[in-house]
């Protein structure tokens, strides 16, 4: 069975636009409080939640991470730059799992994944100190051949494949050629003793596709959940979701 992360960064995003100035994060008006959506995202199937703690802080902040911490029901998956302060409270926090993403335009690959070979030293410091840790990392990577041998090397347990490309792609030419470089990609994964995850727009359309890219774990999902969760709500989108991916 693949499992599903749910990512609910948009759901601060909304809560964003109204109450950025507000102080508080939760409680009294302030809604909608994404910590307690994650909860219910777990009540109807999903089996972690995923959050990108951004150094803008634009949607998620450090004190609902801190709250989904302190919830010893939810596999957190927190998403980082690779900067020594985003190393500090992930050590802090201890959640199950790191996902190492770029920050700034020159630690991007073409596609968008970070570029751990150009990165490696940096990318090797954050990863030596989740492993000794015990804190499982995942590297968000495109597809690439270089980017997988690295990564294996770096001695990360996991990789997220970057489905960005192939969604873009995916009502265009190139969508044969982008879903074909997400199966080779995997394969190599696996064979380099990868645990396989894979995101970034994946919908309740391309997930038909998605979801027989071989070896996969896990797929980590935000915006398409969030956005049918407005019209069904959160239960239904979670639960349609999960039974796409695994009918
Ligand atoms: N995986 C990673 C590493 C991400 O940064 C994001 C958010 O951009 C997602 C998955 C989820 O992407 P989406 O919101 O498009 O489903």
């Amino acid at each position: 069975m693949i499992l599903l992360g749910v990512n609910i960064d948009h759901a601060a995003t909304l809560r964003q636009a109204r109450y950025r100035s507000a102080g508080a994060t939760h409680g009294g008006a302030i809604e909608p409080d994404p910590v307690e959506l994650a909860f219910r995202c777990e009540k109807a199937g999903a089996d972690g939640i995923t959050v990108h703690l951004r150094e803008d802080r634009r949607h998620i902040q450090d004190e609902d991470v801190l709250r989904l911490g302190r919830s010893k029901t939810t596999r957190l998956n927190l998403e980082m730059a690779c900067t020594p302060a985003m190393t500090e409270f992930a050590l802090k926090l201890k959640p199950h799992s790191v996902c190492l993403v770029p920050e700034s335009r020159e630690e991007i690959t073409t596609e968008g994944g970070l570029d751990v070979v150009k990165h490696r030293d940096k990318v090797a410091r954050v990863t030596d100190a989740m492993n000794a840790a015990g804190i499982k990392t995942s590297l968000f990577i495109d597809p690439d051949p270089a980017q997988i041998e690295m990564s294996a090397r770096l001695t990360a347990p996991w990789v997220e494949l970057h489905t960005g490309a192939y969604a873009n792609a995916y009502y265009a030419a190139g969508r044969a050629a982008e879903f074909a470089r997400l199966v080779a990609g995997a394969r190599l994964a696996h064979v380099a003793g990868l645990v396989v995850n894979a995101g970034h727009g994946i919908n309740y359309v391309n997930i038909a596709e998605v979801r027989t890219i071989p070896h996969l774990h896990e797929l980590n999902i935000g915006h398409s959940i969030i956005s049918r969760a407005l019209s069904t709500g959160l239960d239904e989108a979670v639960r349609t979701m999960k039974a796409l991916m695994n009918p």
